[in-house]
């Protein structure tokens, strides 16, 4: 594999992200290995990734420098290219400059393997403070900006290269170009791997995991989870129950649609669970965001334990439990649960941060280091309907992170109306691919005055979130045309009750995150 070494902060799997995009598998590591764990991975090659810290603060992440012995084509990025420099002689200094965000960078001669034929200046996304002031003996200084002299370097004799942008977000133009160069051409490694590749591998390994045991899955209507369910029902078949858990904070139709939908479409056994006056019950009162990702966590997961015993009761298995659960989880979720090597608790979402500590399933997450838009194309290589994997995220705790305020039953009434005209006007617009989400969050603790009917009210705002996204990690406001946003407008503030006001929120990711809560 190409190893991707992880020096923290939530770019590694970025990386192996972009690598798996240029057709070469790859398993991320932490800095921590050593020469001799790279070496027993027969890594073909390396990739060192950013990280949040200066290589001269004290407990910065460090790397075991015997791997420069290895003889492995290496590229350093940002952090990684620091650590590189450093590592094979060349100076690191801390001159007080920062890069941050969009940044010119010229080449300063033909760019060699892995910058040729790019423009001779080009955009490129930075993020540092300290920068390499002196390339390493016998390197060459590939490119460079107004405030860093030495912005990439290579060796082409070593397979050493370096780039202190990062060549693996979106904003740097021609990134991918940049980790395609140094795969294929500085490490000769031939495009031939795809998601057809995860299948099998995901099966093989949920298959071993498993064995002759029985596995429940979690099913929510959304596409990570029916997308692992498919998988694990490819790999187990009838050893594996989905579930799905009505929790009382679903939109109008869900649980119907999840019904029909994925049961025609997959053949998977369905048991349904009526949760609603459970979760609500334990939800009374709560109005802080992280209490509540943290009790329906801890809910679904109760959920799922009684179903672990009704079926056991059922197939009078003496004593026997099914002890593997199956999530959809995915990288994002991850991340933002602060599951990352040294990244931040941004929200616990439900199925990683929320989790319970006393949790008695073995979890099988077959799609916990892949994206979005990579799940729904392993959907589609399963055979699954395009009304099932083309659909838009909808998060596991629901309309209960969409009330900001406590959680009761009649304002999941007041937001489930107003969600449904929102999404029924975008649907009838054809926007719907065009957006990535749009969530409808009622602000329950906020009141503004109105005028309707020749009467005062003083009612509740509801906000329109639409997103536009790749991944859920970084988002922009959806500029949706006023005369759609003016018609859901006027059907909320006309038909839904105690709503007197719509309000369209204009951040974008960062610094807001996609869902209020
Ligand atoms: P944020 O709000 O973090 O959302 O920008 C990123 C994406 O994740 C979804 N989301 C969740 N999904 N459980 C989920 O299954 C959760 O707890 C959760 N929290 C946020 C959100 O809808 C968006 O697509």
């Amino acid at each position: 594999p190409v190893l991707v070494v992880d020096f923290g902060a939530q770019y590694a799997q970025l990386i192996a992200r972009r690598v798996r995009e240029a057709g070469v598998y790859s398993e991320i590591v932490p800095h921590t290995v050593t020469a001799a764990d790279i070496a027993a991975k027969n890594p073909v090659a390396l990739i060192l990734s950013g990280g949040p810290s200066s290589v001269y603060e004290e407990g910065a992440p460090a790397l075991d420098s015997d791997i420069f012995d290895l003889g492995v084509p290496t590229l350093g990025i940002c952090y990684g290219f620091q650590v590189m420099a450093r590592a094979l002689g060349g100076e690191v200094a801390n001159t007080g400059l920062r890069e941050y965000g969009a940044t010119d960078a010229s080449l300063t001669g033909d760019g060699g393997v892995l910058l040729g034929g790019q423009p001779d200046t080009q955009n490129v996304w930075m993020s540092h403070g300290d920068q390499v002031a002196r390339a390493p003996e016998g390197f060459e200084v590939l490119a460079s900006t107004a405030d860093t002299p030495v912005a990439a370097f290579g060796s082409a004799e070593k397979g050493f290269y370096g780039v202190q942008w990062h060549p693996e977000v979106k904003h740097t133009d021609r990134g991918q170009e940049v980790i395609e160069n140094f795969l294929h051409k500085a490490a000769g490694l031939a495009a031939d791997w795809n998601s057809g590749n995860v299948i099998d591998e995901q099966v093989a390994r949920i298959r071993e995991q498993v064995g002759s045991a029985r596995v429940i899955s979690a099913l929510s209507g959304g596409v990570d989870s029916a997308v692992s369910t498919a998988l694990v029902h490819k790999a187990i078949g009838d050893q594996l129950t989905a579930v799905f858990v009505d929790h009382g904070l679903l939109r109008k139709g869900e649980r119907e649609q999840v019904e029909q939908d994925y049961v025609a479409s997959t053949g998977v056994r369905l048991i349904t669970v009526d949760a609603a006056d459970t979760f609500l019950g334990h939800l009374k009162g709560v109005s802080d965001p992280e209490q509540k990702r943290k009790i329906i966590g801890r809910e679904f997961i109760r959920a799922f334990e009684k179903v672990q015993l009704d079926l056991v009761a059922e197939a009078k298995a003496e004593g026997e439990p099914i002890k593997f659960l199956v999530q959809g989880t995915l990288y994002p979720d991850v991340v933002e649960s602060g599951g990352g090597t040294g990244t931040a608790n941004i929200k616990s979402h439900h199925n990683v941060g929320g989790l319970p500590e006393d949790l008695d399933f073995e979890l099988i997450e077959p799609l916990r280091t892949l994206f979005k838009d990579e799940v729904r194309q392993i959907g589609r290589d399963l055979g699954l309907p395009e009304a099932i994997v083309g659909r838009q995220p909808f998060p596991g705790p629901g309309l209960g992170i969409r009330i900001v305020g406590e959680v009761t039953a009649d304002r999941l009434e007041i937001l489930r109306e107003a969600d449904a005209i929102a999404r029924e006007e975008l649907t009838r617009a054809g926007l719907d691919s065009e957006i990535w989400q749009c969530p409808v969050v009622l602000l329950a603790d906020v009141r503004s005055v109105g005028v309707q009917g020749d009467g005062r009210t003083y009612g509740h705002p509801i906000v329109l979130r639409p997103v536009s996204s790749e991944d859920a990690m970084t988002a922009d406001w959806t500029r949706l045309p006023y005369d759609v946003l003016s018609k859901i407008s006027n059907r909320i503030t006309n038909s839904v009750r105690d709503v007197n006001r719509v309000v369209l929120d204009v951040t974008s990711k960062p610094p807001g995150t996609i869902e209020w809560e």
